[in-house]
């Protein structure tokens, strides 16, 4: 029988939060949010932050000071976005002090970012498809080294906000390209939010020629409300690591238009109903997606998580 388990990385404190425009979000709510999907939702894998230049995304700015406050208990990973050379050496550095000062280091998981067009490559990293690549491999080579998993993302799948429409041999390119560098796991990014269930399939159905669909994840985005849709034709298709956000917060800055990641509360919700297990507790995320909702003075975009505390 096929496994009905499907691992949920709530990305919530990264992707959720880098593009919050009201102000920096407090580091002591970030860490909260991270606590208590640990804790309280029984998340498993959570991508804790950004290692990546201030200037182009300045919410993720205090990640050092998030990485040194985070609580951290034994069987959950904390993947952290790193986009070149210095922000490994920087995540590196403030582990190796932590061990230094007695400190047990707090993650051993990053991730690496690059798209399947040239022009949201250029708008988020500045720097072709190639070069974003070379880049990458020379990060992954060094994590490695350092004895830190690597997770890959391939952005724009489906869709770009600069080129439209994509071809699914190019996203299946990049992402072959991510696993031989060594990534354990390619994350598939519907960026925009504009994917169908059938544009996604038509990636994953490019990228099984040369991996298995436990290699690769969903990460979708909600805009166009079909997030729920292409997570459950992915998962249904063999894939069983699907990204997603408490409270449907997320948004790539430079994807203008785009919202929110899915919300977790209806992934786990579907996934339930559907008989998969993800191990999170759904009344506790639809908790901590209303909560981070109000900490941000946001509604909450979860429609699944308002029926259940409304019940
Ligand atoms: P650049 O300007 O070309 O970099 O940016 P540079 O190497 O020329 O350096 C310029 C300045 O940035 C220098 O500082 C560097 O030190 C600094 P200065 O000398 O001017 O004071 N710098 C850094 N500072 C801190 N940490 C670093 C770092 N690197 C350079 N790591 C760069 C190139 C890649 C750094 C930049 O474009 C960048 O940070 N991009 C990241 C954008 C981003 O985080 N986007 C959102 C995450 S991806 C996403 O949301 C998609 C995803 O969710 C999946 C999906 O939905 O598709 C994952
Ligand atoms: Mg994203």
């Amino acid at each position: 029988a096929p496994d009905r388990r499907v691992k949920i990385v709530d990305v919530s404190p990264r992707d959720g939060l880098q593009n919050e425009r009201g102000g920096m979000v407090a580091t002591a709510t970030k860490i909260e949010l991270i606590r208590r999907l640990q804790d309280e939702a029984g998340v498993r894998c959570i991508e804790a932050g950004a290692f990546v230049s201030p200037k182009w995304v300045p919410q993720m700015g205090d990640t050092p000071d998030v990485l040194a406050g985070m609580p951290t208990r034994a069987g959950v990973t904390y993947p952290f976005l790193v986009p070149n050379a210095k922000g490994l050496e920087t995540l590196l550095r403030l582990q190796g002090d932590m061990e230094a000062a007695g400190t047990a280091k707090k993650t051993d998981e990053i991730a690496i970012f690059t798209a399947a067009s040239e022009g949201f490559c250029r708008a988020n990293t500045n720097c072709s498809i190639d070069e974003s690549l070379d880049r990458l491999a020379g990060v992954a080579s060094k994590a490695a080294e350092a004895g830190l998993r690597v997770r890959g993302y391939v952005s724009v799948v489906a869709h770009c906000p600069y080129e439209g429409r994509v071809d699914p041999r190019r996203a299946a390119d990049v992402s072959r390209k991510l696993l031989e560098m060594g990534c354990y796991e390619v994350s598939l990014g519907d960026t925009v939010g504009a994917a169908s269930p059938s544009e996604m399939l038509a990636v994953l159905n490019e990228c099984t020629r040369f991996a298995r669909p436990e290699q690769l994840a969903a990460h979708c985005h909600d805009t166009m409300g079909s997030g729920l849709s292409n997570v459950l034709a992915m998962v249904k298709a063999g894939v069983r690591t699907v990204d997603s956000a408490v409270g449907g917060l997320g948004g790539c800055p430079y994807s203008p238009g785009a919202t929110g990641n899915i919300d977790t509360e209806s992934v786990v919700y579907a996934l339930q109903r559907e008989g998969y297990e993800t191990g999170v507790d759904l009344e506790a995320a639809a908790k901590i997606g209303q909560w981070i909702n109000e900490a941000l003075g946001k509604a909450n975009g979860s429609s699944a998580g308002r029926a259940i505390l409304a019940r």
